[in-house]
């Protein structure tokens, strides 16, 4: 493969102006990469701060409009809604999650109803916004059960795709949803709501920061990692995804982000589907204090979203969205 050497060829003359650099260039961030999770709250006119996450902000429905026009300007595809739910809505069963008029179905039907399909809304499956302990799923002598909670997600998922969201993205890490979902959904007539599915989700200590925007944080009984992936595994991924193709999923998603490019490379190497990166929380706040420390630069984003499009990524879920797509202005 290497032709020439040294002193005929040298690589550093392709990288002596910023032109041939963007000549060569392998690989491109846009706004067309970005999705951007949005963090809801009750009450009116209401944006409140999430301390662990500087900049980052939980709405209240009535606010969304607002903060879809600037995605929209921003010329963003599409937005992620994820609820604080109440205290005391919260219970054992998670049963909120099927409330016709819980948070992100409020919004669902607002924005869908006003902005149709100038952007895609993605929602996520799972029960842990709206359980007392925390957990994604439902529990039962200190074990989080697969098939039953499968069977509450399936309703969740019906209740999602009739406010309208077009992308559902079962985050839980149950055995099976895949499959289930799309049958129940297929049985419904819901053929074109899209799953993209966390086949690929480590049970990681990088979403400290969401679990304290959702407010599951401090209820959490244990850890995820009877569910979610242990961080020490590749090969596992890989039966993931391919159990959530078989059982069809459009497209798959990895998470965390930047520890698990290797993963990211060795699925889009080996399937060839649509794959997301998302970018979680806690790497968030790491970037975003060590850029208001002036311990690294402000582009540092952006090297930490293309490092996901040269892995192989094609979108990336990332609460830098709005920043990331005013620096490529
Ligand atoms: C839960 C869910 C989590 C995130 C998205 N959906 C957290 C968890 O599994 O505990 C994390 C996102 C982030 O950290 O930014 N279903």
């Amino acid at each position: 493969m290497i032709t020439g050497k040294y002193p005929s060829l040298r690589l550093r003359r392709n990288r002596k102006y910023s032109w041939t650099r963007r000549l060569i260039r392998e690989n491109n961030l846009s706004t067309n990469d970005l999705i951007l999770p949005i963090f809801l709250t009750d009450g009116k006119n209401k944006k409140s701060k999430i301390s662990s996450m500087p900049g980052i902000f939980r709405y209240s429905v009535d606010m969304l409009p607002k903060v879809i026009d600037k995605a929209l300007s921003n010329k963003i595809p599409m937005v992620a809604f994820f609820p604080n739910t109440k205290f005391n809505k919260k219970n054992n069963l998670g049963t909120e999650a099927l409330n016709e008029n819980n948070l992100v179905c409020n919004a669902l039907k607002l924005i869908k109803n006003k902005y149709k399909n100038e952007i895609g809304i993605m929602t996520d499956v799972a029960l842990d916004p709206y359980t007392s302990h925390g957990h994604d799923g439902l529990i039962k002598k200190n074990k989080i059960l697969n098939d039953e909670t499968v069977r509450i997600l399936i309703e969740q998922s019906l209740l999602l795709a009739e406010m309208g969201s077009d992308v559902i993205a079962p985050s839980d890490m149950m055995d099976g949803r895949i499959g289930e979902i799309r049958k129940f959904l297929d049985k419904k007539k819901f053929y074109n709501v899209q799953l993209l599915s966390y086949a690929v989700k480590y049970a990681s200590n990088f979403y400290g920061p969401f679990r304290d925007a959702v407010g599951s944080k401090s209820l959490l009984k244990g850890d995820k990692r009877t569910y979610q992936m242990d961080f020490a595994n590749s090969n596992e991924a890989i039966r993931e995804v391919a159990l959530d193709i078989k059982e069809g999923a459009d497209f798959v998603m990895v998470k965390p982000g930047m520890p698990y490019l290797d993963i990211i490379k060795s699925i889009k190497d080996k399937f060839k589907i649509p794959v997301f990166a998302y970018q979680v929380s806690g790497e968030y706040s790491l970037i975003k204090n060590g850029i208001n420390n002036k311990i690294i630069n402000h582009d540092a984003i952006i090297e930490s979203l293309i490092a996901f499009k040269r892995a192989g990524s094609c979108a990336i879920v990332t609460y830098f969205a709005n920043e990331v797509a005013n620096m490529l202005d």
